[in-house]
């Protein structure tokens, strides 16, 4: 047993949560990671559009299908960004989901905010009693604003994650250091975990726990495609690129669509091209139906979200075995630690 101080704010046996991995359906695999005794997180969601389904209408559905899959606590991420205009009805969604229920209220406990400004979220979170609000930092820039906006946590997202990153491309070992020391709330380490190494390695650097997202897709309970996860099986740790994506850099394994697809434009650029996806919503759409693509199997054509660590992902376990094998694994080596120093 490996018992932190994240596993008594979240009431949870390891100290371990499954990333947001919007805009794809994560309920499913959200209900095996808590019923493994770590912590699901229901993904903003918004791909497909047959039938249409609006996205704070599938955050209810998916909150009632943790409610009737797991007994375990949960949360739910909310994407932030100016660009994503259903962020403030998904959110409102989740504090009345709480209201409406005392037994949602007692076990969606936690909403992770990401790719935006947190101060606006952190308000309405904070009307909804024992509602914790965690936000994602991908430098110590951020993490500083997270800290300021009253956050319970960060967490602290290395480069090497998959998914969208940001412009300032510092990675999990130098981050979670930094941030650790200079912030007094609580770091959750993310980015290029997979193993016991990797929660032992940030115990170590200061983290209370760890936050993973391509390690969960190849499991045998997560909703993705099977051609996804076999994807992520076979590739290497230099299969994934950067390109520019609709909220920013994203990392995409190599494939027909990420080797032609345009690289990450600078900051400036970048305020031009959301101004133009603002005018033209029609943008945003043709960029989600590249992940609706890889949703359905298309691994050539579709973008394929994922981090450098598909490169140390051999096998496609249940998500039990997984946690089980990542708390063994980081217990085994916390107590061999001392065997290393010569004296
Ligand atoms: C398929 C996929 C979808 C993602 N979607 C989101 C998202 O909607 N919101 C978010 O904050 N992060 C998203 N991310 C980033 C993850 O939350 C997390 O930061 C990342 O997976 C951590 O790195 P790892 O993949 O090396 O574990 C996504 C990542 C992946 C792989």
């Amino acid at each position: 047993m490996i018992k932190t101080e994240l596993c008594e704010m979240l009431g949870i046996e390891h100290p371990i949560i499954q990333a947001g991995m919007g805009p794809f359906d994560t309920a499913q695999l959200a209900a095996a990671v808590s019923n493994a005794g770590a912590f699901g997180i229901i993904s903003h969601w918004g791909v497909g559009t047959e039938p249409p389904i609006n996205p704070a209408e599938k955050m209810k559905e998916s909150i009632q299908y943790l409610m009737e899959h797991t007994e375990g606590n949960f949360g739910v991420n909310i994407r932030v960004a100016r660009i994503q205009i259903d962020a403030p009805a998904v959110l409102k969604e989740v504090v009345e989901a709480r209201e409406r229920d005392t037994e949602v209220k007692r076990r969606l406990k936690l909403v992770i905010t990401s790719a935006g400004d947190p101060r606006r979220p952190a308000e309405e979170i904070r009307k909804s009693p024992g509602l914790l609000h965690f936000h994602v930092a991908p430098s110590l820039y951020h993490a500083r604003r997270v800290e300021a906006a009253g956050c319970d946590g960060v967490i602290a997202t290395g480069y090497e994650g998959g998914g969208h990153q940001s412009y300032e491309q510092v990675n999990t070992v130098v981050l979670v250091p930094e941030v650790v020391k200079a912030l007094k709330i609580p770091v959750i380490a993310s980015g290029g975990i997979c193993d016991g190494t990797g929660l032992a390695a940030s115990l170590t650097m200061g983290a209370i726990g760890i936050q993973m997202g391509t390690r969960f897709i190849a499991t045998r309970d997560c909703e993705f495609h099977q051609n996804y996860k076999d994807f992520i099986v076979r590739s290497t740790d230099t299969d994934t690129t950067i390109v520019q994506g609709a909220f920013g850099p994203i990392r995409l394994l190599k494939n027909k669509y990420s080797l032609s697809a345009p690289k990450p434009v600078d900051k400036e650029a970048r305020v031009t091209q959301e101004k133009e996806m603002f005018a033209d919503l029609e943008k945003l759409r043709e960029d989600l139906e590249k992940y609706a693509l890889i949703y359905e199997g298309d691994v050539e054509g579709g973008a394929v979200l994922c981090g450098e660590v598909a490169g140390r992902i051999e096998d496609i376990p249940t998500v039990k075995e997984l946690i089980d094998q990542i708390i063994r694994e980081a217990e085994e080596i916390i107590q061999r630690l001392p065997q290393k120093i010569v004296r």
